[in-house]
């Protein structure tokens, strides 16, 4: 699938994210030269940073089987004893949003990631039910997550690795830019590549994305080959800004300035405020806003900085219909 030949499958095609990829090429090699699986990894940060990405590389690096769950899919300790029982001695299994299994399942990884076994429990009623011990090949659990603060102490205690994940620069997201327009055949010129970095916001998952869309305009603008002008068009019809903020982006610090006086205000009543899902605003929106300093987080609430306002100072009256 595109998505996946835009991903890299080793760490040496890996852009980015430096200090932690020199680390687990080290914790890669040490593992392998010992002939044993590496240890348990968790990765995070805000989404599109590449948790994914990583999670393949490392199977791939340790040639091992990568098992793919979602923390909200396992509903059932069954689920995940499931997914257990048919790893393989090497295999990777990657929990996706990790912070979203629920307590009870959550236990069930305690003693399959320290000591490889499960316990299963037979029978419903307290006279009858016992456990029984499976035992399970060595792995590599990988997790992400875009809360570490949610994972309980024990289950953070359990990764031997544990790395957060930081927004790109402007130079490594023009490299992946670059990179994708290699792997589709599209010519692009620098200043567009730069163009479309620039419009990131410091992630990987959001510069394939414009620049998929940027591509489109290109092929029925100018047979297929991406100038600056072109870039610009793109994106601005698109309604990303110079700085890479969207629509939400706009509701929120609007919606922070307008209807609650530039804060302080809860997420919650932010959010329904502007038709947004609370949940989305804090994992996807606010992190970068705080992280470009448009926004700042006080015991009372979110708050736009002068920085924020600024901004929206400069951008006042575009895109918006005349009002009468
Ligand atoms: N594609 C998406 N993220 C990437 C990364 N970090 N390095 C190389 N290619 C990528």
């Amino acid at each position: 699938d595109l998505d996946l030949s835009l991903r890299p499958s080793s760490l040496n095609e890996y852009i980015g994210q430096d200090r932690l990829k020199e680390n687990l090429k080290v914790f890669i090699e040490a593992a392998r030269t010992r002939h044993e699986t590496l240890d348990h990894v968790l990765f995070y940060g805000p989404p599109g940073l590449g948790k994914t990405t990583l999670a393949n590389i490392i199977a791939n690096e340790m040639k091992g089987n990568l098992k793919t769950v979602s923390g909200p899919a396992i509903q059932k300790r069954g689920d995940l004893a499931a997914v257990l029982s048919t790893l393989e001695a090497g295999d990777v299994l990657f929990i996706d949003e990790i912070h979203r299994l629920n307590k009870s399942i959550e236990e069930i990884l305690y003693s399959a990631m320290e000591d490889y076994f499960l316990d299963i429990i037979i029978g419903k009623d307290s006279g009858t039910a016992h456990s029984i011990r499976l035992d399970l090949p060595p792995f590599t659990l990988v997790g992400a997550t875009t809360r570490a603060g949610d994972l309980s102490a024990p289950l953070r205690d359990r990764f031997g690795i544990s790395s957060s994940m930081e927004y790109y620069t402007i130079n490594d997201l023009s490299k992946i830019v670059l990179r994708t327009a290699n792997v589709f055949s599209t010519g692009v010129d620098e200043d567009a590549v730069r163009e479309i970095a620039l419009r990131s916001r410091g992630t990987p998952r959001i510069a394939n994305r414009l620049f998929r869309r940027v591509r489109d305009f290109a092929e029925v603008y100018n047979e297929g080959y991406i100038t600056r002008d072109i870039a610009d068009h793109a994106l601005d019809r698109l309604q990303i800004d110079e700085i890479g903020l969207d629509r939400v982006d706009y509701k929120v610090l609007e919606g922070i300035q307008e209807r609650f006086n530039g804060g302080p205000v809860g997420m919650e009543a932010l959010a329904s405020s502007i038709g947004e899902e609370p949940y989305t605003l804090e994992d996807v929106y606010e992190p970068y806003l705080l992280q470009i300093g448009f926004l700042n987080r006080t015991p009372r609430g979110r708050v736009i900085t002068s920085k924020g306002l600024a901004h929206l100072r400069k951008h006042q009256g575009r895109d918006k219909p005349i009002a009468f």
